[in-house]
């Protein structure tokens, strides 16, 4: 039987311990986790991919069914050259449903094979993004336990350069 590969795509600028939470919990469930790191220079990025690919790869790091490359393009041909058929969304308050609906949606008819599956974050992290992360942050606010030490780290040492 071929492999079950699933892909969990987003921005992840930077990854918080919503998204790790999302990770872990899609560790038993599939063969493969493939992190997918979205190439988006326009948006203007606080890492670039090539920091987000790395720091993720450290976080994930010694697991094998566990994978983080970055894409550009569209996600249903980087399904296809990868040979997966999930695609993993985290879901947290009902503001997101419209965005991942039509994503979703649109992913299926661009890929019919293509299946979006959904997950719900822990409850602790349930408000939480990478925006409001880097805001409060940027702010002077504390994100201690919001990130993992890491990227703690890489946030301080870009507001000190
Ligand atoms: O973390 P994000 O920014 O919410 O992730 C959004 C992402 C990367 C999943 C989405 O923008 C995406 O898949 N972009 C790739 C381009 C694409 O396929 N666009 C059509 C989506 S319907």
């Amino acid at each position: 039987m071929s492999k079950r590969i699933a892909v969990y795509p987003g921005s992840f600028d930077p990854i918080h311990n919503g998204h790790l939470d999302i990770i872990e919990r899609c560790r038993p469930l599939f063969d493969e986790l493939l992190v997918a790191v979205l190439y988006n220079e326009e948006k203007k990025p606080l890492f670039s991919v090539e920091e987000r690919v790395e720091t993720i790869r450290e976080l994930v790091d010694g697991r094998g069914d566990c994978r983080v490359e970055s894409f550009s393009g569209l996600l249903v041909d980087f399904m296809d050259r990868v040979g997966a058929r999930v695609v993993v969304r985290g879901l947290r308050a009902v503001s997101d449903f419209e965005y991942e609906f039509q994503m979703a949606l649109m992913n299926r008819r661009l890929n019919p094979r293509v299946e979006t599956v959904y997950m719900m974050p822990k409850e602790d992290y349930i408000y939480l993004s990478s925006r409001l992360v880097k805001e409060v942050h940027f702010l002077g606010g504390d994100v201690t336990g919001l990130v993992p030490d890491l990227v703690l780290e890489r946030l301080r040492a870009r507001r000190r350069s």
